[in-house]
């Protein structure tokens, strides 16, 4: 039996099985209705989310299975004092996989050591978000036919945002990638991160301005300032308007530059950029739910 905790849990054979089902899954959806017949997803979020549980949800859905689960940690018995431990002995009792959410990091991975069904960690504080990044991954390889050989612009809160330190780790093992990290100074990519990059010898730049770094970008990843992860409300209010793309932005980047974005958004990228043709951020989120279908399939069939 395996989990999902990291993007690097699967190797890049693994990853491109996984994105070659997702696509099967796209094209052939009917071959794959009564996948899960009889299965059970149980979907625990001890935090807010859209995306990745209703995503989750409908994968399991379009795959024959059911689900259950709960969207708000106060609706558990967390709210009594229940461990995480606990809580996963007893929903591996109920359901045959589970999708994790908490706010605190290395919970899933606690739940993980615990479990008697696969463990996929749907995002655990400011830490990892792998099935984020399986998204992102399966939207750029199929959008632009590559994960190799691309200049990457994360643009944003690279601190706190936890979709971008699971997409840099991920992409470190495809050829020529250069990262460019566009953030205010006190939203800069944590020093693991690029001590990483430093160790693996992978090309990096930091700056501050979005305008003179997107003529360079292929991809330009844009990313909420994480309120919930500031301890001071104003340090939040300075930041959140830092960087807000706009049709004006983009007449610098290439006709063909891709902008994605792990959504929600708040104000970083104007409703006006959404008509762009190279604005994919809800092509992702439906990408999402393709390689969700794949992940399922596969822990499952691993757990046999
Ligand atoms: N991208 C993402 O994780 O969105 P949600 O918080 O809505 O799940």
């Amino acid at each position: 039996m395996r989990h999902l905790m990291s993007p690097l849990d699967f190797s890049t054979k693994e990853l491109d099985d996984l994105f070659d089902l997702a696509t099967d899954i796209k094209n052939n959806p009917e071959k794959y209705a009564h996948a899960c017949d009889g299965k059970i997803m149980a979907t625990c979020f001890y935090e807010p989310s859209t995306r990745t549980r209703l995503s989750f949800e409908s994968a399991m859905t379009r795959l024959g299975g059911n689900v259950i689960g709960f969207s708000d940690a106060n609706s558990s018995s967390a709210a009594k004092g229940e461990s995480v431990s606990d809580t996963i002995r007893v929903i591996s009792c109920y359901a045959d996989i589970c999708a994790m959410r908490h706010p605190k990091e290395g919970a899933p991975m606690v739940a993980a050591t615990k479990s008697l069904i696969p463990v996929i960690n749907a995002g655990d504080g400011g830490h990892q978000h792998p099935t984020q990044t399986l998204t992102d991954l399966m939207t750029i390889r199929s959008m632009k036919g590559s994960l190799s050989g691309f200049t990457i612009g994360l643009c944003g809160d690279l601190k706190f945002g936890r979709t971008v330190h699971s997409l840099i780790n991920a992409l470190v093992r495809y050829e020529n990638i250069h990262f460019i990290f566009i953030s205010p100074e006190e939203l800069k990519v944590p020093d693991y991160i690029t001590e990483m990059l430093d160790e693996k010898n992978i090309s990096y730049e930091e700056v501050i301005s979005l305008d003179e770094a997107m003529p360079k970008l292929d991809l330009l990843y844009m990313t909420r300032v994480q309120k919930e992860r500031f301890f001071n409300e104003e340090d939040y209010i300075r930041l959140k308007g830092f960087y807000i793309l706009t049709k004006e932005k983009l007449e610098f980047a290439k006709p063909d530059m891709l902008i994605l974005h792990p959504l929600p958004r708040v104000n970083e990228i104007s409703v006006e950029v959404d008509n762009d043709e190279r604005a994919a951020y809800f092509e992702q989120a439906q990408y999402g739910v393709y390689v969700r279908m794949a992940l399922i399939l596969t822990l499952l069939k691993w757990a046999k």
